[in-house]
């Protein structure tokens, strides 16, 4: 099997704003034709790659595999890994991983782990792709974020961002805060209750590199100047009682009545799936951006996969 020189992507912290700017240039020149006219079209046409999802998923997965095809590559995928692959055996990770690397050209892993990317990266020959890792990162929904962002506003510095929901458990927060803090002059309002607010890794990073953030539990007081309004699922297979979940959620609710306060140019986003923390009344209002996400979910990860394996040919 031909193996290629490592493009992982395990941490949006690893990914710098020019390689950031080449994915979006590639996402763009894909949206400029139809999906069947891809200028790209079998791109991928000898490679493999492994989809490997040890927690649920619809988008992620699916656009992934829509995108493989969609570039003329063929997906081998193992849905539910924790019990329908030999990890129910009690196979570890590290030792799939050594295996699977034998099958695939690049492996897509979603684990419910938060160091699954990094164990997974230190024992692959071939890339990594970190589809979410327990509460810790999703990097390629935070791309997808930032590029639906980009196409809104034409920028990603100068916003006001306001974070609804499960920052504590939400791994795509992690990534979305950390991708937008690589730009100047962007301020972060956390809205959560006490029991879901953002870790202290987080924190400190923003306190050190001086970062302009506000920690509430006021949801309508925080709508008025925000940009960018981006609500987030209690993420209630991470609590650890019914309890938990139920005092998270409380009053962490986008209806009609914050439509009202909310500025005229503002986007709604929702990494999804979502439950009811978004009413389905606000999904016709012209600010609702998340099904705009999910469409920009497949063409992101068409350009992600088309830079892991160009970068790699061109420097052969
Ligand atoms: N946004 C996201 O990761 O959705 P899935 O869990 O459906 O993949």
């Amino acid at each position: 099997m031909r193996k290629y020189k490592k493009q992982d992507i395990i941490s949006i912290k690893d990914l710098n704003k020019k390689y950031i700017f080449e994915v979006f240039n590639i996402v763009s020149l894909i949206k400029q034709k139809t999906l069947k006219e891809t200028p790209f079209k079998g791109f991928l046409f000898d490679k493999v790659v492994a989809c490997i999802f040890y927690e649920p998923s619809t988008r992620t997965r699916l656009s992934f595999e829509s995108a493989i095809n969609r570039l003329g590559g063929r997906a081998i995928t193992v849905e539910n890994a924790k019990e329908n692959s030999s990890s129910y055996k009690g196979e570890s990770l590290k030792d799939t991983i050594k295996t699977i690397s034998n099958y695939a050209d690049c492996i897509i892993l979603r684990h419910m782990d938060d160091n699954s990317a990094e164990i997974a990266s230190k024992n692959s020959t071939v890339p990594i792709i970190n589809a979410g890792s327990g509460k810790h990162e999703h990097p390629t929904q935070a791309l997808l974020d930032a590029f639906t962002i980009y196409e809104k506003f034409n920028r990603l510095e100068d916003l006001n961002i306001t974070i609804v929901g499960d920052l504590y458990r939400g791994r795509t927060v992690y990534s979305l805060v950390y991708l937008l803090a690589k730009f100047p002059k962007n301020v972060f309002n956390f809205v959560s209750t006490e029991n879901s607010k953002i870790n202290s890794d987080l924190r400190s990073f923003l306190i050190k590199n001086k970062i302009k953030y506000k920690e509430t539990s006021n949801l309508k007081a925080s709508l008025k100047n925000t940009n960018i309004l981006y609500v987030t699922r209690i993420q209630r297979e991470r609590c650890k009682d019914e309890n938990e979940y139920l005092l998270a959620k409380k009053g962490m609710i986008i209806d009609g009545s914050c439509l009202k306060l909310l500025n005229k140019n503002a986007i709604i986003m929702h990494p999804l799936p979502r439950i009811d923390e978004i009413s389905e009344s606000v999904d016709n209002d012209p600010r609702a951006y998340y099904f705009k996400q999910v469409e920009n979910g497949v063409y992101l990860r068409m350009a992600l996969l088309i830079k892991i394996f160009d970068v790699v040919l061109n420097k052969k």
